[in-house]
């Protein structure tokens, strides 16, 4: 074995994410000296399911900190690593979750055990001299370059906009190359902003979270995909781009009275699902994420089977192999939302990647509301070979780090670059 392949330190830091708040980084050291870095994202609209991060609570950074997090990587995990071989990916992974012992992490913390899992992934690609994606794929003739979807109009809990549904998605599907769809993205970003401010007032400019304006006084997701449409129009690229939709609907769920909160009433999840099936009907949409809550396996399959489009499990799923083997036997959705951190290490998510393609179900890979200038995102979508990612739109610089980062691996990749193509995204 290299000597340069094991673990020799573990070092953990407090960094800022994009919201502001403190999380977790941490740097893995073999004992040549090659650094793998990796940040640890945070989600807001987060699912009931996912595991578990530690923040440390009282008053100190309002109780996000993460300093028992970082104890943990460097008292706890560290010295238990030490000597293991960083491309052993796996029985690193498998290790961490035994010496947690917990089912969702909560005793050493999500956000300190994710750390270190990528960080792994990243020290093993630089011990090898190679780029992550190639360390996770291995050796291909093609790469997939996933097609981006874009949300461009925010609602939810991560704009302030009274819009219910989360995320009004435009989708560059048509393009030849991620570059293309880099271009048609960001001239429509731009004219939907043109045209938001004449017909929504120029507060409409301010962005959410992951970049999407908010145009005040929109509350129905018609007049979103209205005026989204009508900037893909306006720029020609009609038939080229479609919509797609993160209802996000455990959070407008009531479990009280069973009943969902839209527009300013309690509806049922039939009326919730006739919604769907009008939009559908309406517009060029061709997926929806969580549109039911987290419980509802049954609910999801219902809605998969009447809409025929990309249903994903976001919320539904956690990115668990275990709640996603029983969707797929329901029938629940079709497609994967795939956040590392949902899970807590990168084997678990490959696990479910690989679960989620063997049964046709799609692969979308996600940032988190808030994340970091940290590219491994990037990286790892195309290491898994997702055909989809959702990283927010082409104006915050946590969320260009990743595009500009697929654009440096097409380029990379040259003529083994292919530009994604997805059964439901059609003209
Ligand atoms: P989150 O939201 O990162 O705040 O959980 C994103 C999503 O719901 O997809
Ligand atoms: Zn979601």
């Amino acid at each position: 074995m290299e000597k340069s392949h094991l673990i020799k330190t573990l070092r953990a830091r407090e960094v800022l994410d994009c919201r502001g708040d403190p999380t977790v980084e941490v740097d893995v050291i073999t004992d040549s000296g090659i650094l793998g870095r990796a940040d640890v994202p945070a989600g807001k609209s987060t699912g009931l399911h996912e595991a578990s991060e530690l923040r440390d609570g009282r008053s100190r950074y309002l109780g996000k900190g993460v300093r028992k997090a970082i104890q943990n990587v460097t008292e706890v995990i560290g010295p238990a690593l030490v000597g293991r071989d960083v491309t052993q990916q796996r029985s690193c992974d498998e290790f961490m979750i035994e010496l947690d012992g917990t089912e969702n992490k909560s005793k050493l913390g999500a956000n300190a055990i994710v750390g270190v899992s990528l960080a792994i992934a990243k020290a093993a690609a630089n011990v090898l001299q190679i780029p992550l994606y190639k360390h996770l794929a291995g050796s291909q003739d093609k790469y997939f370059l996933p097609i981006p979807i874009l949300d461009y109009i925010e609602g939810g809990k991560i704009a302030s906009t009274d819009l219910d549904f989360q995320e009004h998605q435009t989708v560059p599907f048509g393009a030849k190359s991620f570059s293309e769809a880099m271009v048609m993205g960001s001239e429509v970003y731009h004219e939907l902003g043109k045209m938001l401010e004449k017909k929504w007032g120029k507060h409409s400019l301010n962005v959410g979270v992951e970049g999407g304006y908010s145009p005040p006084g929109m509350t129905d997701p018609r007049q979103a995909f209205e005026i989204e449409l009508s900037a893909i129009k306006e720029m020609g690229y009609e038939g080229k781009f479609c919509l797609s939709m993160d209802a996000a609907a455990s959070h407008l769920y009531n479990a009280k009275t069973g009943k969902y909160n839209f527009r300013g009433s309690e509806i049922s999840r039939d009326a919730l699902i006739e919604i769907y099936q009008d939009l559908v009907s309406t517009f060029p949409l061709r997926s929806i994420e969580d549109p039911l809550q987290q419980e509802d396996y049954e609910g999801f399959a219902e809605v998969t089977k009447k809409l025929g489009i990309q249903i994903i499990g976001d919320d539904l799923f956690v990115t668990n192999p275990k709640r996603l083997e029983k969707g797929i036997k329901m029938g629940a959705a079709n497609a994967l939302l795939l956040k590392v951190n949902q899970i807590g290490t990168l084997s678990e998510a490959i696990d479910a990647a690989k679960l989620s393609f063997s049964n046709n179900y799609e692969v979308q890979v996600s940032e988190r509301s808030a994340q970091t200038e940290d590219t491994w995102l990037a990286q790892v979508t195309v290491g898994l070979n997702a055909k989809q990612i959702k990283t927010g739109c082409p104006c915050r610089a946590e969320r260009t780090a990743q595009y500009n980062e697929l654009l440096r691996i097409e380029e990379e990749l040259g003529s083994a670059a292919q530009y994604s193509s997805c059964k439901f995204f059609r003209a």
